[in-house]
């Protein structure tokens, strides 16, 4: 237990009789990237909320441990140890981005010089000098993005939570925040984070959890989680209705889509599935107009653990 940074057993949180977290188990080594996943209304922010002290969790909840302070018996550790981003910004729109840096120095009780060289310093590393003097109002989303990660750095916390932190954001931007998500790891920094993002998480993340339904509906690594679904296919693509029929009727099998006049295979895409088809395409002299090959990713991981509908179990088979 002692080199997880964040650990929480049973996390349970309903709104009236509606159940948000039911159950939720939460293990983050310290120094690593956690991403937790999940759709619109899954309990992602409800979970970052509760660890990082703002909400509190059902009296039914398990011991939760964050920095290596319980979270019930020692909440002001807690809050030491943290820097939280939220999902919507914490930007003061109308003073400067340098005066929401020397704002939040004050909150974290730094004298006037140290304030001002700490916030000197991130105003630097998140490229926002020439920005500084200017009220945060005009800076465009990627920017309060950055003002808003940096003003939660200015306590330099080992452990940092951050609610969706590319929503929104251009693919340039993205790839900045990236950028600066893994130096903070880089210099030991353990970072919780929350994404709709599946590309997100496969970039950054050391270890994913899905969040669906109240629960935790898969867990794992990018490539772990990867192989729970038996996504991949051969997909055959045709122009001429005849020639799709014809290969409807024989590949009995494929899954047809009449309107796209395409047939999708069940195949691991290995080089002998593949030949075996292009054999058969050949001696039924069928003619594909596009054959593309789909390994499954976390996409179909996300689609068939999130799907309403199925139970994971079900959308796994
Ligand atoms: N204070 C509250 N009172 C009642 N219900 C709430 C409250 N806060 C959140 N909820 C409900 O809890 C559920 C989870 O909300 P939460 O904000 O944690 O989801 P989320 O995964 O962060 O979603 P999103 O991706 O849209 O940010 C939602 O159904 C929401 O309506
Ligand atoms: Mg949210």
């Amino acid at each position: 237990m002692t080199d997880l940074a964040i650990a929480a057993s049973g996390l349970r949180k309903s709104y009236g009789d509606k159940t948000v977290l039911d159950g939720v188990d939460l293990a983050v080594p310290a120094g690593s990237i956690f991403a937790l996943l999940g759709p619109n209304g899954a309990g992602k922010t409800t979970a970052v909320k509760i660890l990082s002290t703002l909400i509190a969790p059902d009296p039914a909840s398990g011991p939760i441990v964050v920095g290596g302070h319980d979270l019930a018996t020692d909440p002001q550790a807690v809050r030491g140890a943290i820097g939280v981003t939220g999902q919507f910004s914490a930007v003061d729109g109308l003073i400067t981005g340098e005066e929401n840096m020397l704002l939040m120095a004050d909150l974290h009780h730094l004298s006037k010089a140290e304030g001002r060289r700490v916030a000197a310093e991130l105003l630097e590393r998140f490229d926002l000098v020439e920005a500084a003097k200017k009220p945060a109002s005009t800076y465009s989303g990627g920017m309060k993005r950055r003002l808003d990660i940096a003003m939660t750095l200015v306590g330099d916390p080992r452990i940092i939570f951050l609610d969706e932190p590319t929503t929104g954001l251009d693919p340039r931007s993205r790839h900045t925040m990236w950028q600066i998500i893994r130096r903070l790891v880089a210099d030991g920094v353990t970072v919780f984070l929350t994404t709709q993002y599946l590309e997100e998480a496969d970039e950054l993340a050391d270890r994913i959890a899905v969040l669906n339904d109240g629960k935790i509906a898969a867990e794992g690594t990018a490539d772990e989680l990867k192989r729970m679904i038996p996504g991949g296919h051969v997909r055959l693509r045709f122009t001429d209705p005849d020639a799709y029929r014809t290969a409807a009727l024989a590949l009995g099998e494929a899954t047809a889509d009449d309107d796209a006049l395409a047939l999708q295979i069940a195949s691991d895409g290995s080089q002998r599935e593949l030949r075996s088809i292009l054999d058969w395409l050949d001696a039924s002299g069928v003619q594909a107009d596009e054959l593309t090959v789909h390994t499954p990713d976390l996409d179909d991981v996300f689609f068939a653990l999130t799907s309403s509908s199925a139970k994971p179990q079900e959308a796994l088979r």
